[in-house]
Parts: structure tokens; sequence; C-alpha cells
């Protein structure tokens, strides 16, 4: 069994909650992080820190480590139609050193937070989507996922290190950053703490499947300790929830009676998504736990204790 894991990212939202499940289950994890996004207080204190960035990568600073998580990356789909280089020498060849990295401490496993929205694109025509249905990653950071997907293949084949991509659904939950253009939910939740008017982009019927970060943090760890045959796997809950509705389970449970502005719909947003998650239930025994009703309760009642400071 893997002991000693690095999660790069692991002061971000997904990272940072991947940290803490891995040493409430008795693991001893480093945590990688340039702070760019993450945030030190997100850090669990039982966790060694290494500040680092991954396209500088100083392997020397690296000991003993059995497994990598890698949650490190530029998130932000708009930043990388701006500056698809930044993206790229980000999500692509911080993610390439990483596996270099591997390649040359003799680490034998490599989780890889990709992304199912992003990577199957406007491509599926039914719903939910498989892992198998065709692929149309449209934006730079879509196609910096898939190529790292790809290196890993190479990876997997020249050297033996065993590379599992768990391509996540729209994940959501406390420590999520409210302030960029993505993570719906926290940034309605945000909006609705300050009295704010909730903008929804489109007509509000499109839908999303949104996945609890524990039973993201869950997906991690399980894919650590399992020698899977697929190495794409889809982490969500198959089930479609349109915008207006997640709007209305929202204002619903603050108790607010909000109404939001409706904007033209954003380029390259899809109308439908959900992933098929049978994969993950037969290769992982893995399945989220967490219903939405509570995940929402969850994640509005920690944003709210967070602006009381
Ligand atoms: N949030 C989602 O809905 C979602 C969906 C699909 C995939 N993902 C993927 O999951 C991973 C984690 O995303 P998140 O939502 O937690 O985002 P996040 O921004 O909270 O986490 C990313 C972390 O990576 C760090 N980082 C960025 N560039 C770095 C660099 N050059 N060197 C070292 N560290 C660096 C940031 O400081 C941050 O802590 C990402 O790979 C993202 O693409 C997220």
């Amino acid at each position: 069994m893997a002991e000693n894991i690095l999660v790069t990212g692991g002061a971000g939202f997904i990272g940072s909650h991947t940290v803490d499940l891995l040493i409430s289950r008795g693991y001893k994890v480093t945590v990688l992080d340039d702070l760019s996004t993450g945030k030190k207080e997100n850090i669990n204190k039982e966790a060694k820190f290494i500040f680092s960035d991954i396209t500088r990568l100083d392997i020397k600073k690296f000991k003993k480590i059995d497994a990598v998580i890698h949650c490190a990356a530029q998130i932000s789909v708009a930043h990388s139609v701006r500056d698809p280089v930044n993206d790229a020498s980000i999500n692509v060849l911080g993610s390439l050193n990483l596996l270099e990295m591997c390649r040359k401490l003799g680490v034998k496993k490599f989780v890889f937070a990709s992304t199912g929205g992003a990577i199957y694109g406007s491509a599926p025509k039914t719903f939910p989507i498989k892992e198998n249905q065709t692929e149309a990653p449209e934006s730079p950071y879509a196609a910096s996922k898939k190529s790292t997907e790809l290196y890993m293949n190479f990876y997997m084949k020249t050297y033996g290190i065993d590379c599992i991509s768990l391509r996540y659904a729209n994940v959501y939950g406390p420590r999520q950053d409210y302030l960029g253009e993505a993570g719906v939910i926290a940034i309605f939740i945000n909006q609705l703490l300050r009295n704010q008017k909730p903008v929804i982009f489109g007509n509000g019927m499109q839908t999303r499947d949104f996945v609890y970060v524990e039973d993201v943090a869950l997906a991690n760890l399980t894919a650590l300790n399992k020698k899977t045959t697929s190495k794409k796997i889809n982490i969500g809950t198959a089930k479609e929830t349109s915008i207006d509705n997640l709007f209305n389970l929202i204002t619903r449970l603050m108790d607010k009676h909000a109404k939001p502005v409706y904007e033209n719909p954003r380029k390259g947003d899809v109308m439908r998504s959900s992933l098929d998650i049978r994969l993950a239930w037969k290769e992982l025994g893995w399945k989220p736990e967490v219903k939405i009703e509570d995940g929402l309760r969850r994640t509005a009642e920690w944003f709210s204790l967070e602006k009381k400071g």
C-alpha cells in the first residue's frame, strides 16, 4: 500500500480536502503548491508543505514518495483562452515535469485530476456521458488535460507507472473560490450572503452534474490503492441539475427570496452535462454519498461562517 503521498495543489479546493482525508486515514502527506490560487490556511497542519512551482520543479526537494495525486493546475477555461501558452506551461509542461519526477524517483502511482465536462465538450448526444464517448476538447484548458492523459499513457507503457485519470464533473463544496468565473454554487451562495443579484448566463435550463468535494476526495484516495483496468474514469453523480433548479434549491435552503438576472450565454457553455459513473463503481467501488441538498447545506453553512470570520 502507498504510504507517502505527494498532493500537488494541496492548498487548493479539491487538493486540500484530499489531503485532509488522507491524513485522517493515516497517510503521510506532502503538499506541493505555489499558492497562486491556493491558501496557506487550507493546508492541513499535519502535512509537510513544499512551496514550489510545478513549472520549475526541483526534484531534490522530494524524497520518499510512493504516489502522487496531481491536482495543481491553472483551472480557468477563460484564462486558457486568453493565454493558452501560460495554461499549457502549467497544465501540460508542469504535469510532464511531475511525470518525469515520478520516473526519476521510482514513484509507481500517479492519480490525475482531469475533467469530464471540458474533455467531452459538446460532442455527446446521449447522457449521462460514458468514458468511451467521443471527446471534443474545445478550449486550451481541455486540450491541456487531454494532453496530460496522453503523456500518462506513455509513462504507463514505457516506465510502468500506474497512471489513472479521474475525470471530474462540476465539483463544489467548502473552500471553493467564489471570485473566479467557475464554481457556480460558491458564486451563488456568496452573492446571496452579500445581498448581491445573482447572474445566470443563458436561460437557466442548462444542466450540470454537481459532485460534492468530499466524494471527490474519496475517489482520489480510492484510486491510489486500486489497480484498475480502465485508466480514465468519470467521477460525478450521473444526475443532471438545471441552473434554475440549483438556484431555487440554494435560495430555499438559505431562506433568501432573490430573483436572478439572466444574461447572454457564455461562449462555449454546453447545454447539458452529466457523467456516467458505472465504471467508477465497477473499477474503484466508488459512488457518491452526499446528496445535493446536503452538500449545498454544508457548503452554505461553511461560507456563512467564513464570512462572519
Ligand atoms: N473544481 C472543479 O469543478 C474541477 C472540475 C474538473 C477538474 N478539476 C481539476 O481539479 C484540480 C483542482 O482544482 P480546484 O478546483 O481545487 O482548483 P484550485 O485552484 O483551488 O486548486 C489548484 C491548486 O493548484 C495550485 N497551483 C496552480 N498552479 C501551480 C503551479 N504552477 N505550481 C504549483 N501549484 C500550482 C494552486 O495554488 C491551487 O492550490 C485541477 O487540476 C482542476 O483542473 C476541477
